[in-house]
């Protein structure tokens, strides 16, 4: 059993709200048991770089409720090459971090997956992204905070939209996944709800706003940015050809879905798998990912959550009919 000493924490691709929650629980865990812990600037990049510092228990301080990350992130497209990587990993052995924690989604997934596979130094992945995309668990650092945002704008836009009668359609972040606009569209009671991952909406959208009762009454269609049947604007011109007499709308939320101070939920639970992922670490874990499903924390591979793509709940989409 080989003896941890020295741990590195990075955040990495999309930031999400809670990332810091987690950096902070990552740092305090490691040093009350004894470890050095380093923060790595800039996701993968500042690993290649070496802008690599040391935390310590102060440098945490006052950030639990705080968006963004403190450590910066990155899309590391240098990090897909394996001399790059190779590079990261001389400047990991010169240091002396003999384990890393990653705090990233499926993208920074892949790239710890690699790395762990192909230099001797075990990686712990912490899911983090505001999308709740990730395979093997239920929770992901900054989606209930997220889905807070969404919920508070989408109420708003429902005071404006209800004055006047109109038809809104808000689009939520999810490039590939529709978890957002899905429990986005039911907490907000939206009358249509547009994902990725259900084809042929677009002919029910079209039934729904051709009934009478549509006519004179507002409707808030939750669109995931990822959805294949065109862009928000493209659906949006659809429905005013074909619905002459309604007066469509199109908000993109944008980036507003991923800042914010983070939720309870979102600390609490970042928190929970911070400390997890030190003792998963001192326990000799390598290669996992931590995530939370029922309530209780899980390990599973990272390999794994690299392969698969966690599926939208059936029955939760047949609730979103069922409310309109
Ligand atoms: O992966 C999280 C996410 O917020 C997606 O929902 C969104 O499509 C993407 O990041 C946007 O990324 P960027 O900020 O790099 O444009």
């Amino acid at each position: 059993m080989r003896k941890i000493k020295k741990i590195g924490v990075l955040t990495s691709g999309g930031d999400a709200p809670g990332m810091n929650a987690a950096i902070r629980a990552v740092t305090r865990a490691g040093i009350s048991n004894g470890l050095e812990v380093y923060g790595i600037m800039r996701g993968y990049e500042g690993m290649i770089d070496a802008d690599i510092r040391r935390l310590l228990s102060g440098d945490v301080s006052g950030i639990l409720q705080k968006g963004g990350t403190i450590l910066k992130t990155a899309r590391s497209k240098r990090f897909r090459e394996y001399e790059f990587r190779q590079q990261a990993y001389e400047n990991l052995k010169a240091i002396g971090i003999d384990a890393l924690v990653v705090i990233g989604g499926d993208g920074s997934f892949k790239g710890a997956t690699e790395f762990s596979l192909e230099f001797d130094i075990p990686v712990v992945g912490l899911p983090g992204t505001i999308d709740n995309d990730m395979f093997g668990t239920n929770y992901t650092i900054g989606y209930d905070t997220c889905l807070n945002t969404v919920m508070e704008a989408v109420d708003k836009i429902r005071d404006t939209a209800s004055s006047h009668n109109r038809v809104f359609f808000i689009e939520v972040m999810g490039r590939e996944a529709g978890f957002v606009a899905l429990h986005g569209g039911i907490a907000c009671g939206a009358e249509a709800i547009l994902i990725p991952e259900v084809k042929g909406q677009l002919d029910s959208l079209m039934q729904l706003l051709s009934s009478p009762e549509r006519q004179n009454k507002s409707s808030i269609i939750l669109v995931a940015e990822g959805h294949t049947e065109g862009t928000t604007f493209e659906i949006a011109e659809k429905v005013r050809q074909t619905f002459p007499s309604l007066d469509v709308r199109v908000t993109i939320l944008g980036h507003i879905q991923r800042g914010g101070s983070p939720t309870a939920y979102d600390r609490v639970s970042a928190s929970r798998l911070g400390v997890a992922a030190v003792e998963a670490l001192l326990d000799d874990q390598k290669s996992i990912m931590i995530g939370i499903q029922s309530g209780e924390i899980v390990h599973v591979p990272l390999s794994k959550t690299v392969k698969q793509n966690r599926e939208v709940s059936q029955s939760l989409l047949d609730v979103a009919k069922r409310l309109v």
